[in-house]
């Protein structure tokens, strides 16, 4: 993202704005020191733990780890772009944006013409739609119960039954076919020519966070088969990116701080229709990474309704993994059988969809349920499968209280121990992290963090020169923690191109969300240490990395070693020993 803005420009804004003015104009901040304080806007909380720092000009909060700079704040309390908080910042900064360089001006040429005839498509099929020719479409969707006010605001449409309607009507106002091929809106004979995509068919255009059109599902108006044809993907429309009605739905989505997901078109019109405007569409039955955190932007709160033959698949299962893996927190709805979202809302009301969405259940009650329906609970056999399945969710909760609350409910409802399930759970810990294969010689990466990596990223963070000093002793790879690896290797980076390294840029520069966290949370570390006794430190830290990446590595060796052993491998295994016995003087 930054690569579009020459480089220092987002430096100068940074270097002239502060974020405790910029903080303090949405909520109120309290001087605790040398830094501010405040309730945290990104969760609930009754004591202060948001902490912003005016001397590293950086925010985080010690309740939900959300951290960053002043552009990071305000994308995420204001939901701005990127480009969006550059721009006000740079406003204040009183700095002109300047003209961006190093961008792909070709690719966004093509991305602006995709967007004016996805434009121009769908004007034309709501034309289409509202003429004599889209009548009996018309009353297709009246007869579903969709108001015209909804066919409007969502610009539905009718392709004709004709197989060069789109193509003629483009021709004419002198659009280039071979774009609109691009677009997927036509596809080419194979004797030469083109003819339309979507024929005889509902358009649904499905639009982006800024109301562009990315691309269309098609529905036939009787039960022929396939019922939906959809844009194929394109240089703007990537599957599984994207929500449909996000753009209708977002700012309800903030204000009840929660988002209804569900699977269809239609599941998704009747009941916005009908009153429930905090709602989406996955077009599709599993909820992709890209689009748990495109809700991430908005809340942490899903709810997901599923049809009930679509419950049962173990895919949409895994998708809720995600959920957990990302700290969200999901429910599930099941439907009665034979309604979706739908049916429902015409039949009963939108008052019984709002009152199963109350009673949703939460992730383990679900997924539970379905297991129990699967295999008999009171069979040992049944006990294994289902414990193993629960596992594989249950180890994803980075939080260990949820974590263990979880096994405790677990080993109650299946009437095992509590200790199996815990042994069980380490096993389902090793069987998602891929086995290191023993070529590889580095030590296996670890996703948390320790003090010693911790304090040694504090001082690093602080002093450039210590950075300069540390690159002949310490590596990237000496850090266990492989989001520390990288901030570190890009430090490296940034030191050999002669430039600062400072918190507020390395946020932006990496772009990760874990990375700004454990940026923020070793700024804000309490330890404050003079000059000597920071060398001391430091070379301590090292030497702490260096022993355990040691150990790690004898350990490692020791198993492979046994291995080798077992399976009578022994050339391997006398290469192993002279390995073990190379480290072991190493390590003296
Ligand atoms: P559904 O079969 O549940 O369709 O598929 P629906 O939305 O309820 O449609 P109606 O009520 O019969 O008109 C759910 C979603 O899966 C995708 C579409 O995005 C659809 O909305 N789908 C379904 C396809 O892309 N192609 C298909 O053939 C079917
Ligand atoms: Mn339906």
């Amino acid at each position: 993202m930054s690569g579009r803005l020459p480089d220092n420009f987002l430096e100068e804004i940074l270097s002239r704005v502060d974020i405790v003015e910029i903080i303090s104009g949405f909520i109120p901040l309290k001087r605790t020191g040398r830094n501010f304080k405040a309730h945290c806007p990104f969760h609930h909380e009754k004591t202060p733990s948001f902490m912003i720092s005016p001397d590293r000009q950086i925010y985080h909060c010690f309740g939900c780890g959300e951290s960053g700079n002043a552009f990071k704040f305000l994308m995420r309390y204001e939901r701005m772009s990127f480009l969006e908080a550059v721009e006000y910042l740079a406003k204040k900064a009183g700095l002109p944006m300047p003209q961006r360089k190093g961008y792909d001006q070709k690719a966004e040429g093509i991305a602006i013409q995709l967007y004016k005839i996805n434009e121009l498509a769908a004007l034309f099929y709501e034309e289409m739609l509202n003429s004599a020719q889209g009548a009996s479409a018309k009353r297709y969707l009246l007869k579903r119960g969709i108001e015209e006010d909804v066919i409007r605001m969502f610009k539905l449409g009718l392709a004709p039954d004709k197989w060069d309607a789109l193509i003629s009507h483009l021709r004419q106002k002198g659009i280039n076919l071979s774009l609109l091929e691009k677009a997927g809106l036509i596809l080419a004979k194979e004797g030469g020519g083109f003819y339309d995509r979507f024929r005889s068919r509902i358009i649904i255009p499905i639009f982006d966070i800024k109301n562009r059109v990315l691309g269309f599902g098609a529905r036939v108006l009787d039960d022929s088969s396939p019922k939906y044809i959809n844009s194929p993907e394109t240089p703007i429309y990537t599957k599984g990116k994207h929500l449909y009605g996000l753009s209708f739905a977002k700012d309800a989505i903030k204000e009840e701080d929660f988002v209804v997901v569900v699977e269809g078109y239609m599941d998704f019109l009747l009941p916005f229709q009908a009153g429930l405007k905090n709602i989406v569409a996955s077009l599709g039955t599993a909820l992709t990474l890209d689009q748990v955190r495109l809700i991430r932007r908005y809340t942490h709160n899903v709810v997901i309704i599923y049809d009930p033959d679509t419950a049962g698949q173990l895919a949409a299962l895994r998708s809720l993994d995600i959920f957990v893996e990302e700290e969200m927190n999901a429910k599930v709805v099941t439907l009665p059988h034979g309604l979706d979202p739908d049916l429902l809302v015409r039949k009963n009301g939108i008052g019984d969809l709002k009152e199963k969405i109350k009673r949703a259940q939460g992730i383990f009650e679900y997924k539970l349920g379905i297991l129990k329906s699967r295999y008999d609970k009171d069979s040992v056999d049944g006990k294994a499968r289902i414990s193993a399945e629960m596992l594989e969710t249950i180890v994803k909760f980075k939080n260990a209280v949820l974590k263990s609350e979880y096994i405790r409910c677990l080993a109650q409802e299946l009437d095992v121990r509590e200790d199996a399930l815990w042994q069980e759970s380490k096993k389902a810990v090793a069987a998602k992290t891929p086995p290191v294969s023993p070529e590889i010689k580095t030590v296996k990466k670890t996703h948390t963090v320790s003090p010693t990596e911790r304090l040694l990223l504090k001082l690093m963070l602080e002093e450039t020169e210590l950075v300069h000093q540390l690159r002949d002793s310490i590596s990237p790879e000496d850090f266990f923690n492989e989001k520390i690896s990288r901030v570190v290797s890009v430090m490296f980076e940034l030191i050999s191109q002669g430039k600062n390294i400072e918190p507020r840029l390395l946020i932006d520069y990496l772009e990760d969300n874990e990375i700004s966290e454990i940026i923020g949370e070793s700024t804000f570390l309490p330890e404050e240490l003079s000059g000597q006794d920071k060398e001391r430190v430091v070379r301590d830290c090292i030497q702490r990395l260096k022993d355990e990446k040691l150990r790690l590595r004898r350990q490692h060796l020791h198993e492979q070693i046994k291995t080798a052993q077992d399976s009578g491998d022994n050339e391997r295994l006398q290469q192993l020993v002279k390995e073990f016995h190379a480290l072991i003087k190493k390590g003296n």
